[in-house]
């Protein structure tokens, strides 16, 4: 049985991860608004790989013993300066999901809840896998600096994932 603590916690990562999914489907319609379908596409993926992560939450709560709860999902921004600083948005956001996580862990650890902390441990190591991934995307970026070819080169690159 959850303590009321962390199903609450767990409720809002629950959330969180769907803001993920919003966020980077909001981020996947901008780089086609500027002609960037690799980039939209790269993204596509990654909001369904945060859908992904939100139905961990859901399932686990579930089968936990505590309930699921859909809160309601702000709306992310529609527009970005542009390419390098939308994406450079990806990588705050996911260090900010990490903080969220091992805040997560910090929890379950001081309520002694070996469960959670062992459902969490996945999303811990996840989180390395993200930073990196996102990570490399805003080096080839910030690669590219002016160069229009370039740009285009890295967009057809992101577009096989
Ligand atoms: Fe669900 Fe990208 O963290």
């Amino acid at each position: 049985m959850l303590k009321p603590t962390i199903e609450a916690a767990l409720n809002r990562q629950l959330n969180r991860e769907l803001y993920s999914s919003y966020l980077y489907l909001a981020m996947s319609a901008y780089y086609d608004s500027i002609n960037l379908p690799g980039f939209s596409s790269w993204l596509r993926i990654q909001a369904k790989e945060e859908l992904g992560h939100a139905m961990k939450f859901y399932d686990y709560l579930s089968d936990a013993g505590g309930r699921p709860v859909m809160e309601a999902i702000e709306a992310p921004p529609k527009e970005w300066a542009g390419p390098k600083e939308a994406f450079a948005e990806v990588v705050a956001h996911e260090r900010a999901v990490t903080g969220m996580i091992w805040a997560l862990m910090d929890l379950a650890q001081a309520e002694k809840d070996h469960a959670t902390a062992i459902f969490l441990q996945w999303f811990v190591t996840e989180q390395v896998e993200e930073e990196k991934s996102t990570g490399a995307v805003m080096a080839q970026l910030e690669a590219v600096g002016g160069s229009v070819g370039s740009l285009y080169g890295l967009d057809h690159h992101l577009a096989k994932r």
